[in-house]
């Protein structure tokens, strides 16, 4: 009954104190994996926990839930369908590496590859299809409040600070509410002037960044109310924030994050539309086309993973450069700037990212022969301006690798190489333009030997500053 009354995403495991022979477990969007071994019983967010311990699992889904004690046996109850079912116990083959990784060489790509399944864990329990709604329970304690914030401020680190980026586009395009974005180490040390007026919006995949935990406190302190959007559940961003969104995408193991980012893109997604909703700034219409197309991204995202083979071939062409230029405008210029870190990071080439019109003011210098640029070049959004500083490359012998709309034969004639994503709104294009440079940039650091999963010097949380 309880249950059924729960609004939003959840994984539970709960026992009555004066009966501790008997666990309850239920799932709604966050994964939830039970281990059983004679007697014993295990709960984790997947079998890798106890996979020493047994290999015997069940995987519930959506809406069931289950009893596990050593009196009865297990069943399987659907809350949606009101009916018990009989549990399919499977019996893992694979070794704690392999289940880890997913018979896939590297965590990175195993987690490429989970980016739609990660996106629709963060959409679970949060977009109703039905009457078309966004729940976020964090946002609608607020809601009451949300005229009274006069900016919002985003604060995260690294790919987390890019993803705020992304946040500062689409509130602003949507909820028309104005946004700063901060790195939390400068924010920490600048005596920022903050407010109650203030609404501050941490990221961070681990919820453990040194940084962005102490930017957050000092917002606190100052009288801001602080959000989070955070991966890691139970971390101390998300025990320290008043109210947040987890994004479900689950264990991010290889260090260069890439699952992480797009799932917070899809909760800033959510956040986007939600305060425009609060704030009736978009027509019905509007917020009904958005639903839909967010709705649809996973499947898309599926459909661009298949030009997996195609990138590989581009890496190889050019995994010698020393250097890489990364450009976008708009809503891609975020992207250009995680592009550029997710090169660097795993391959170890030098590679900046710029919003593409900046190129005049210095970058150009460096353009000749030698020198890839990675332009995102879709359609949407200011398209003859990235049309004419393509041009401006190649006519200084640039080497162009673009990410253009599919069919868009001015940019793909001047280009060196291209890759072709969905036509979409341009507020969805980070999700698109991600994918085939979160790929170029693993296949380019498989072929120049690194390690792609433990990039030399960096670590995966970094909890001191
Ligand atoms: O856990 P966080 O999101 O707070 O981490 C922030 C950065 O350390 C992190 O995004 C880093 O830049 C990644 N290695 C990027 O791939």
């Amino acid at each position: 009954v309880a249950l059924k009354q729960i609004v939003g995403a959840y994984g539970l495991v709960c026992f009555d104190k004066n009966d501790i022979e008997s666990l309850v477990v239920a799932r709604l969007g966050s994964p939830l994996c039970i281990g059983i071994e004679n007697d014993a019983f295990f709960v984790g967010s997947d079998a890798t926990p106890f996979i020493d311990l047994t290999r015997n699992v069940i995987y519930l889904e959506d809406f069931e839930m289950t009893e596990l004690s050593s009196r009865s046996p297990i069943k399987i109850y659907n809350l949606k369908k009101n009916e018990f079912t009989s549990p399919n116990v499977e019996t893992l083959k694979w070794n704690l590496e392999s289940i880890q990784k997913g018979g896939y060489p590297h965590f990175m790509l195993k987690e490429i590859f989970e980016q739609p399944k990660a996106i629709e864990n963060t959409f679970s329990g949060r977009l109703i299809y039905r009457n078309k709604t966004i729940k976020l329970s964090g946002l609608d304690d607020l809601a009451g409040r949300i005229d009274n914030f006069r900016r919002i401020i985003i604060i995260g680190c690294g790919t987390s600070w890019h993803a705020g980026l992304v946040g500062e586009y689409l509130i602003e395009k949507l909820a028309r509410i104005p946004v700063e974005v901060e790195y939390a180490s400068e924010f920490r040390y600048r005596n920022p002037i903050i407010s109650q007026d203030d609404l501050v919006i941490v990221i961070s995949q681990s919820g453990e960044t040194a940084d962005t935990l102490e930017a957050l406190k000092i917002a606190k302190r100052s009288g801001a109310h602080v959000f989070g959007i955070c991966n890691a559940v139970g971390s101390s961003i998300a025990r320290e924030t008043f109210n947040g969104i987890y994004t479900h995408a689950g264990p991010e193991i290889g260090v260069a994050s890439t699952k992480a980012f797009v799932t917070q893109i899809a909760a800033l997604q959510m956040l986007a539309l939600k305060l425009a909703k609060i704030k009736n700034t978009l027509t019905k219409q509007e917020f009904s086309n958005y639903f839909d197309e967010l709705k649809a991204v996973p499947a898309i995202i599926n459909q661009i993973l298949k030009s997996s083979d195609k990138i590989k071939t581009i890496a190889s062409n050019f995994f010698n450069t020393k250097n890489a230029l990364f450009l976008g405008r708009g809503f891609n210029f975020p992207v250009a700037l995680e592009g550029a870190l997710k090169m660097k990071e795993i391959s170890y080439i030098h590679s900046e990212g710029y919003p593409a019109a900046e190129m005049k003011h210095g970058p150009i210098a460096l353009v000749d022969e030698d020198m890839p640029i990675i332009i995102i070049a879709t359609k949407k959004g200011n398209y003859e301006k990235i049309v004419s500083n393509v041009q401006e490359i190649k006519s200084r012998r640039g080497k162009v690798i673009s990410i253009i709309t599919e069919g868009d034969h001015i940019v793909k004639k001047l280009s060196d190489d291209f890759i072709e994503i969905p036509n979409s709104n341009e507020i969805f294009t980070p999700f698109y333009a991600t994918i085939p440079l979160q790929l170029l940039s693993y296949y380019v650091a498989i072929e120049r030997g690194c390690n792609v999963d433990q990039p030399r010097n960096l670590a995966k949380s970094v909890t001191v500053e």
